[in-house]
């Protein structure tokens, strides 16, 4: 009778493709599945739609009697080290009530099957930049990494966030304006008309993924962008810095980066407190320093504290088991 029973549950799951008709309702399941991260319908918009690599057919829900009770957003992306496909689950998640009814294994076995039809032979739970919710896998949420390794994804690297209160850390600007400002280097907030030469800059000294980001921020209102210039340069060599947020999350930072010819200048201090101030300003009580690099250097500038913890996971399809 087990098996009957089964069935039974089975039948009223019908698979569908998310449409954006759907957001408000993709947007309250991601929220009621993913507790600590209260996803806006516009974080999720700009997910799902606003992927540079946004593809309809990988976009997969799971219904029961006309609602939504299961999502996964996926993309395919080059990876350009070695020139092939990597297929990514940007998300997954199952209403509260009918998890651990195979909702979530059925999601996944049919984004693992679509990815295989296009030849596709790696599957990475993991950020995937320049447009990501997270870097990988939150511990926090236990039971999707046991889902995974159940499924049999691996961990292969990890990342933190790191966590800044945004009450009580040292944001003030005026001596290193004053000092960057001797030294021929002015810090403002970037505007619509620099997004040429700031972009081009970005993507020459950093990469596409970053330049990606970087317009992203710049996309909001105000322009979530900071820059340092050295007027008296040369035109391809005016740029000197950048510091963006809010480019995938309303409150996350990054990316950021200064020249190597100028660092140690308090560039990059600089910038990154203007971006913090802002979000103070905003309102926000904390900011988290995502998929965080030079730990060290936010730890002495705003006291950023080690965070969120994510495992960066992987799967092989090549053995054709999806
Ligand atoms: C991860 C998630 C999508 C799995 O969906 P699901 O429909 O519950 O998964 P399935 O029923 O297909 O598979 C269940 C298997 O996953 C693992 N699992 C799921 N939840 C678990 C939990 N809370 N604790 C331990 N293992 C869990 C188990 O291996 C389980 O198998 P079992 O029931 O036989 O032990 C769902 O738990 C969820 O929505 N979690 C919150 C969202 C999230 O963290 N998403 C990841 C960010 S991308």
């Amino acid at each position: 009778m087990k098996g009957q029973g089964e069935g039974i549950v089975e039948n009223k799951h019908t698979e569908v493709n998310l449409t954006r008709d759907r957001l408000r309702e993709l947007a309250s399941l991601l929220r009621s599945a993913l507790w600590l991260d209260m996803l806006t319908e516009a974080e999720v918009e700009g997910q799902v739609w606003g992927d540079p690599d946004f593809d309809p057919e990988l976009q997969l829900g799971v219904e029961v009697d006309g609602g939504l009770v299961g999502a996964l957003g996926g993309v395919v992306r080059q990876d350009r080290g070695t020139g092939t496909s990597v297929g990514y689950v940007k998300f997954v998640a199952v209403s509260p009530t009918y998890q651990r009814q195979g909702v979530g294994t059925s999601l996944l076995k049919r984004f693992e099957a679509l990815l295989a039809a296009r030849g596709v032979d790696t599957v990475r739970v993991s950020g995937s930049a320049p447009c990501y919710l997270w870097p990988g896998v939150d511990v926090c949420y236990t039971g999707a990494y046991c889902f995974f390794l159940k499924n049999g994804y691996t961990r292969y690297a990890d990342a933190v966030n790191l966590r800044v209160d945004l009450a009580t850390a040292p944001l003030d600007t005026e001596d290193d304006e004053r000092f960057l400002a001797s030294q021929g280097i002015v810090v403002r907030r970037m505007e619509p008309d620099d997004a040429e030469a700031v972009g081009n800059w970005i993507a020459r000294a950093f990469g596409d993924n970053w330049r990606w980001e970087t317009m992203a921020s710049l996309r909001r209102s105000p322009p979530a962008v900071f820059i340092a210039i050295q007027p008296s340069a040369a035109a391809e060599e005016r740029v000197v810095g950048f510091a963006a947020y809010a480019g995938n999350r309303r409150n996350w930072f990054g990316p950021m980066g200064t020249d190597p010819r100028v660092r140690k200048l308090g560039i990059g201090r600089t910038l990154l407190r203007l971006c913090l101030r802002d979000l103070r300003e905003q309102g926000y009580l904390e900011a988290q320093i995502s998929w965080a690099g030079p730990v060290p250097f936010y730890a002495r500038t705003v006291n950023a504290r080690m965070d969120r913890v994510f495992y960066l996971m992987h799967r092989s399809l090549k053995d054709g088991n999806t």
